[in-house]
């Protein structure tokens, strides 16, 4: 008889997002009058750029003709792609990262969750708490997290580093050693960044210790300070300790179209292994890359009118971010983020908990947000919205909750 992964069994409900949509979606069933706004999931709504969706449907022509057609790609995404990430991303920063130590898939929530193959069982995994759940419901999947404590709502294995007002939600280097760190910045939820100094102080205790960080920087298109590094690898010393994922979804409008990279430099080595060459191992077995007319599109966004497009689109959000952190610090909520991130974490009024004020935001002003709670114990007392929805909805959105507070 087939025997299961027993660590599937220890996973707390479902995941964080399917658990609000299943609550918001029997909540519109019941009133179907009553129209929600939905700042909840970090989804987008603006279309896609032109010069985007201009190259798609080139590249769409292209496939109907015998000699334009392609079949199965390069497992690491194309060379026209690779390349141009390479230049405009890194280089360009200063940051020394060739095409060959970027790999080109469908998303950078899979390659999040797929990055742990590279790794054993036995890993010690830190994690900011509040953390994006993705990271450590994939290490439970793996064995990596032990059993979940449902009083407390932590793993009992996984090393939590608490990002709260009083450390500016910037997490603090383990006190113990750990293997495996995951950063995000700009982060989900909180919205903070990382300054240079404080990645330049995770680089050095990660190759002094041996760690790998695995950097999420999937936000990074929302840095409006000069001064805050876009990339890990714009940090000295980081080709020895880091991996980064970066992602096309909220950079340009991506949710939807599947586009995303992952960089794994070549100077990355644990145990006498390349990680650049297990990830492309595991990604030639386990993939076939992602389709040829999205990387079109996605190729698309670094010319010069895509540029432009997609820099008018997350100033759209920005802005949306913007009414929101004044919208609700005007109603005397303390909110941060927002800044240089499409997220805003606002603590709940008068100690409230994060579920309960997640629901009667949602059935007093008919906003649906995130609960802080979801993301960790240090996320009880918050709640995060997104700056991802329509302009109007959003000022709305604000104007119903400052009613209702
Ligand atoms: C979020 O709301 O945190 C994100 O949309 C989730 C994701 O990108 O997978």
């Amino acid at each position: 008889m087939a025997t299961i992964n027993q660590n599937y069994q220890k996973l707390p409900g479902s995941y964080l997002f399917s658990e609000i949509a299943r609550r918001v979606a029997a909540y519109a069933q019941a009133h179907p009058d009553q129209r929600l706004i939905r700042l909840g999931i970090g989804d987008v709504t603006r279309p896609l750029a032109p010069a985007v969706t201009r190259a798609m449907h080139q590249a769409v022509d292209e496939m109907a003709t015998a000699e334009g057609f392609h079949g199965y790609g390069p497992e690491q995404g194309y060379a026209f792609l690779r390349e141009v990430i390479a230049r405009e991303d890194y280089q360009a920063r200063g940051a020394d990262i060739s095409p060959e130590e970027i790999f080109v898939s469908d998303g950078a929530k899979s390659d999040c969750g797929n990055i742990g193959d590279l790794f054993d069982r036995d890993n010690v995994v830190a994690v900011c708490d509040p953390v994006y759940p993705v990271y450590v419901d994939t290490n439970a999947m793996a064995g990596r997290a032990g059993d979940y404590d449902e009083g407390l709502g932590r793993w009992n294995r996984l090393v939590y580093m608490p990002c709260v007002a009083e450390n500016g939600f910037s997490p603090a280097i383990p006190d113990r050693p750990v293997d495996l760190i995951y950063l995000c910045f700009p982060n989900n939820p909180t919205g903070a960044v990382a300054t240079r100094a404080q990645l330049q102080a995770w680089v050095d205790h990660a190759n002094r210790t041996g760690a790998v960080i695995l950097y999420d920087s999937a936000y990074e298109a929302f840095i409006t300070d000069p001064a805050i590094p876009h990339s890990i690898f714009e940090i000295e010393g980081a080709r020895t300790c880091a991996i980064e994922f970066r992602s096309f979804s909220k950079t340009a409008g991506f949710t939807g179209t599947r586009c995303a990279y992952t960089v794994v430099p070549k100077d990355l080595v644990r145990g006498g292994a390349s990680l650049n060459a297990m990830w492309n191992r595991r990604q030639c077995t386990k993939f076939n890359g992602a389709p040829y007319v999205v990387q079109r599109g996605a190729a698309a966004i670094y010319t010069p009118e895509g540029r432009e497009q997609t820099r008018q689109t997350i100033a759209y959000y920005l802005n949306n971010a913007r009414v929101i952190r004044e919208g609700l610090a005007g109603a005397g909520l303390t909110v941060c983020g927002g800044e240089n991130s499409p997220y805003i974490w606002a603590r709940t009024p008068e100690g409230m908990g994060s579920w309960a004020f997640f629901d009667r935001l949602l059935q007093q002003a008919n906003v649906v947000t995130t609960p802080g709670a979801g993301f960790g114990p240090s996320g009880e007392g918050y709640i995060r919205l997104t700056a991802f929805g329509g302009a109007t909805d959003t000022a709305e959105a604000v104007e119903r909750i400052r009613r209702i507070l």
